[in-house]
């Protein structure tokens, strides 16, 4: 019995040394440590052994579950040690190495320049226009009848309009300005909005034109509103948004839906003035037009024109943005060149 029982605890420790993970120590302790292990059945049958016997097997067997329990105990101490230093040296992070560059999504420099003007004018009491009053999708009816384009008159000439297949009613918005009709058919004087937008011509495409582009459109009506309200309007705006330093001039000029009628021109960023390929020579660029609303659309969407009056202006989004950062090619906005886009972060 006493050679039995040696012979165990060196089968045991043995096997608690070859053990090389927990999961393999676990299995030695399942199997030699548990009430059904061959260990513990001696122990329950020391009952049977003579008295001597019980003594000294018992106080053996005791020891021996002593020793291996310390084994045990020890083993699993140096494995759990093991496995935590080798876990730590698999995660370990080094701080000094250079991080993963996340690129961040930015505005769009015609993005960015809408937000811009839309609060200027929201500095200077002008609201939003509701977006359903300014559809993409129109009717001529709207974008030109309303606004004084008299029927086959040449002015419709002015803007190459798209026109829907199997309607001769229904287009592709040439300009925001019915947002102008759309407004003032839906809410009572005074009236103080602005609305920018996309617009589509029948252009072929160069650096200078597209076929899409953005607008920004404001109207208000009032009462005792006169030119040199537009005026100071339109001043106060371009000094806000070309910081001051550009010369600018107002210049005759007519559009259906306005009289009189005006045009805003800048000195040409590109050659301050002196004439290039940009202006055409002219020193000059023009940025927006402007107006009184002509009394016959006060009379289309029914205001009383004897009580009221009021001004509107339409600028170029694509227009505003290459002056103010010196873009020459008007098609980089919708070709969405990274390279181009990037160097509008931050700003
Ligand atoms: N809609 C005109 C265009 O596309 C621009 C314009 C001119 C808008 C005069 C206005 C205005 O509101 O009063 O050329």
């Amino acid at each position: 019995m006493k050679e039995k029982l040696q012979l165990l605890f060196k089968t045991i420790s043995s096997e608690i040394a070859k053990a090389s993970t927990v999961a393999e120590l676990d299995n030695v302790k399942n199997i030699h440590m548990s009430r059904k292990s061959e260990l513990n059945n001696i122990r329950k049958n020391l009952k049977d052994l003579s008295d001597t016997d019980k003594k000294i097997i018992g106080s053996l067997t005791n020891k021996i579950f002593q020793d291996l329990q310390i084994l045990l105990e020890e083993k699993y101490e140096l494995l759990k040690t093991a496995e935590r230093n080798e876990k730590l040296k698999a995660e370990v992070i080094d701080i000094t190495l250079p991080g993963t560059y996340i690129p961040f999504g930015k505005l769009h420099p015609i993005t960015k320049t809408i937000n811009e003007i839309t609060e200027i004018f929201q500095g200077m009491g002008f609201s939003i226009a509701s977006a359903e009053n300014s559809p993409e999708v129109e009717t001529e009816y709207i974008n030109f009848d309303m606004l004084n384009f008299p029927k086959e008159h040449p002015a419709r000439d002015m803007q190459d309009t798209y026109y829907c297949e199997n309607s001769d009613n229904i287009i592709l918005r040439s300009q925001t300005s019915g947002t102008q009709i759309r407004e003032m058919l839906s809410k009572k004087p005074p009236i103080r909005i602005i609305s920018p937008g996309r617009v589509f011509r029948c252009e072929s495409i160069s650096a200078r034109k597209h076929n899409q582009f953005h607008q920004i459109e404001g109207l208000l009506i009032d009462k005792n509103i006169s030119f040199s309200d537009l005026k100071g309007t339109l001043n106060e705006f371009i000094k806000i948004y070309f910081g001051g330093e550009r010369p600018t001039r107002l210049r005759n000029s007519f559009f259906p839906f306005t009289e009189p009628s005006c045009e805003v021109d800048v000195q040409c960023i590109m050659c301050s003035g002196k004439g290039c390929r940009t202006c055409s020579g002219t020193g000059w660029l023009e940025i927006l037009g402007a107006g009184m609303v002509d009394i016959n659309v006060l009379k289309n969407v029914g205001i009383d024109s004897e009580t009221y009056s009021g001004f509107a202006f339409g600028m170029g989004v694509e227009r505003m943005t290459m002056l103010k950062y010196a873009i020459d090619d008007i098609r980089l906005f919708f070709n969405n060149d990274i390279r181009f886009l990037a160097q509008f972060r931050g700003r």
